[in-house]
């Protein structure tokens, strides 16, 4: 039997807030924790697999053109070495949109520089390395690849947004900034390299990857091998990160099944630190025009918001820079319009919270412009311009936290309200200043299905293909199956990362928890209705609670009420029709103290607080963690974080954690996390919405803010390095 819902309406039962074992929202402990702190937890390359090879990439040293040969005779006699795979299949982009090409026998058409060409596989890794660096190709490069996104005409995306008419509103306007903001490309930098054992099993393909979508991956890992997904079995139990770099199959995936099948014993290929960073993915670089205007109260009559971002020739993914800027703040005048630039750096794509990660510092930045432009205070500008209803479908708001988190943010940081005046403060050589932003993030749903069993012992058992990316997946199932059927933690056994089971929604824009969190709520209903028929009551007068169900007058262990058999239930959760009927979104601010060097240009974060709406908390460790996570990102994306490209042939030129500068514990300080009580009946059955992003979604520009309000500076520029820092300081 199995409970599905497609949810149309909002659901305002709040039934998680009615039961009785307590769980749901308390700090528990990941059940997962132990084993990853010492190192039991098996990743995917950490399989002990009998008779496995091992291969390495082999990437292109050209960023556009053909490989004309690839003489495998340079290596085949080399130590170890079994075979060099350079079959067309492991060669498409394979990562979110543009699927691989038609086979082309012996060519190899290159969009990047550093595109997996081939595989050499051999006994040893240290052998498959060495060979891999000796292999003798031989290609012609076109000369006509382009790295500048400004070099070349840009295609508008999507329709734009255009309301009233921005340009006579900005000049009828009692105050107005038109500004420029570039943005630079990102990294996901996931901890865990991208790594596959593949292994054939007669014409069955099972893959140990590091994924976050397996629901979706299976599909396109059984689309690139040409088999049906029946005959593929992908596994991801634990990975470790992948902030949209692992949304995606990518080579070492498709390289290895194709190796595995050709050389009939299992392959191992594990990308090195500096292929994850060529190949898997980059945050598109970004520059953006804002155009705000307000009257003489301070409302907004114009919003102009206008992103140019890039991408390979033919790749569908556009970086979303102006999705929460549809309906953050309000303003009769609209433009909102997005191009994009194609060119040949790696692919670009999700990194965590695509879109708003860059979209929202720099509207927050020019919001703080205006404010000082106006001379009000920027959480005043924010509170006189948060819409009734979306601003451009009239839709209503699913439940709305914006005003309350920047009343509670700015309340436990102590902010000085008022108007403000940059360079007010100095500590010796220190400027210090205070900045703030909004945060905003779109949430999102998708179809999910997880199966409960209550098993003869009494406990429950979770099982999803859904993965935990770090992300507290493990715990937040089982609490609420716990909640539901009235188990403790240790009584719930959830199992995740495994096509064998019912496929979950994956873990992607924020909208794991909600999804999966949703498809256990209802196989936990079904099982409550279940075990209500078995007792003989009607199930809304059952409490349960430690493995016990009780009604007036009597009561009865989940064990006995399960007998010898298993209960088992499925959940399936689908979006519905509500997305049509209201806009539904995570909200939050942010604010920050941070001291800029007077000689060096130096930033350094002292403090920063986030105060975040996202309904429902399931669990107030786990969701704090992923908060924590994102202002740490803000403050790598607002200082730091910025992939370099050669001009000249387009190779990433930081590509490993050393050059490529996240933010280190010395660069973090005491962060505080405020999370708001919210309910959203929009957000899915359970009342959550999506956090996993939403802690990175303004963030650097209230550090930008703070820097100038600390030292007059105003960078139109992110990541505001100390060169750029010095170079707009005014003099004392
Ligand atoms: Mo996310 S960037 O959808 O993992």
């Amino acid at each position: 039997m199995s409970a599905h819902l497609k949810q149309d309406q909002p659901d305002d039962r709040n039934v998680l807030d009615s039961t009785a074992q307590g769980i749901i929202g308390e700090p528990l402990t990941r059940p997962d924790g132990l084993l990853k702190v010492t190192g039991t937890a098996t990743y995917s390359a950490e399989y002990d697999i009998e008779n496995c090879l091992e291969g390495v990439l082999v990437t292109a040293p050209f960023a556009k053109g053909t490989v004309t040969s690839i003489d495998e005779s340079s290596v085949t006699d080399m130590p170890g070495v079994i075979a060099v795979i350079s079959d067309q299949r492991m060669t498409p982009r394979a990562i979110q949109g543009t699927a691989g090409e038609a086979p082309i026998t012996g060519v190899c058409k290159v969009d990047y520089w550093g595109q997996p060409i081939a595989l050499v596989v051999a006994e040893t890794f240290e052998e498959a390395r060495n060979a891999a660096k000796h292999l003798v190709i031989e290609y012609d490069a076109d000369d006509d690849a382009v790295f500048d996104p400004q070099a070349v005409e840009p295609k508008p995306d999507d329709d734009p947004t255009r309301q009233g008419d921005l340009a006579s509103a900005m000049s009828d306007a009692a105050h107005s900034v038109d500004v420029e903001y570039d943005t630079e490309g990102h990294a996901s930098a996931a901890m865990e390299p991208h790594a596959a054992i593949a292994e054939w099993d007669g014409d069955t393909l099972t893959v140990h990857a590091s994924l976050q979508m397996l629901n979706y991956n299976i599909s396109e890992l059984a689309d690139a091998m040409e088999l049906e997904e029946s005959k593929v079995r992908l596994i991801a139990r634990y990975v470790g990160g992948g902030f949209g770099s692992k949304l995606g199959i990518s080579q070492e995936i498709v390289a290895g099944s194709v190796a595995a099948m050709e050389l009939g014993r299992p392959v191992r290929v594990v990308m090195s630190r500096q292929q994850v960073f060529q190949n898997v993915m980059r945050r598109s670089e970004t520059t953006q025009r804002l155009r705000l205007a307000v009257d003489s109260e301070g409302k907004l009559t114009a919003f102009g918001h206008e992103a140019l971002v890039s991408n390979l020739p033919e790749e569908d993914f556009v970086e979303p820079v102006l999705q929460s800027s549809h309906f953050l703040y309000a303003g009769e005048n609209r433009l909102l319009e997005s191009k994009t630039a194609r060119i040949h750096l790696m692919t670009a794509g999700s990194v965590r919270a695509p879109g708003e990660a860059v979209g929202m510092p720099v509207l927050e930045a020019a919001m703080d412009e205006l404010a000082n432009e106006v001379g009000i205070d920027p959480i005043k500008l924010r509170l006189n311009n948060i819409p009734e209803e979306h601003p451009a479908t009239g839709l209503p708001f699913g439940s709305h936290k914006l005003a309350e988190c920047l009343k509670q943010g700015a309340k436990a940081f102590g902010w000085d309200s008022g108007p403000r005046k940059p360079r007010q403060n100095r500590e010796g050589e220190w400027w210090i200043g205070t900045g703030m932003a909004s945060a905003a993030r779109v949430h999102n749903v998708g179809e999910a299905k997880a199966r409960v069993t209550l098993q003869p012992d009494g406990t429950a058992l979770i099982e999803t293909d859904m993965t935990d990316i770090g992300t507290g997946t493990y715990t937040i199932l089982g609490q609420i199956a716990g909640e539901m059927v009235g188990l403790p933690q240790d009584s719930v056994l959830t199992e995740l990362g495994d096509t064998r089971f019912p496929r979950g929604p994956g873990s992607g824009g924020s909208w794991g928890a909600a999804s999966a969190g949703s498809a256990v709520f209802l196989a936990c209903e079904a099982l409550r209705e279940e075990i209500a028929d078995k007792v003989g009551q009607p199930v809304d007068t059952l409490t349960f609670k430690d493995g016990v169900v009780s009604w007036d007058g009597g009561s009865s262990s989940l064990a006995d009420v399960a007998g010898d058999e298993a209960l088992a239930k499925e959940g399936h959760y689908e979006p519905g029709d509500i997305a049509e009927d209201y806009t539904a979104a995570s909200f939050g601010a942010f604010f920050t103290e941070v001291a800029v060097n007077r000689w060096t240009g130096e930033t350094r974060v002292r403090r920063m607080t986030g105060a975040f709406g996202f309904g429902r908390v399931l669990n107030a460790k786990t969701a704090r963690s992923q908060c924590l996570g994102g202002m740490v990102w803000c403050i790598g994306s607002a200082l730091t974080e910025s992939l370099l490209f050669d001009p000249t042939d387009g190779h990433l030129a930081n590509c490993d954690l050393a050059e490529y500068h996240v933010p280190v514990n010395r660069d973090v300080p005491e962060l505080e996390v405020i999370m708001v009580e919210e309910r959203d009946p929009v957000g899915s059955p359970i009342q959550a919405k999506g956090v996993g992003e939403l802690g990175m979604c303004g963030g650097a520009g209230a550090i930008g803010n703070a820097i100038y309000n600390a030292c007059g500076a105003r960078l139109r520029s992110f990541p505001m390095t100390p060169d750029k820092v010095l170079a707009a300081m005014p003099d004392d």
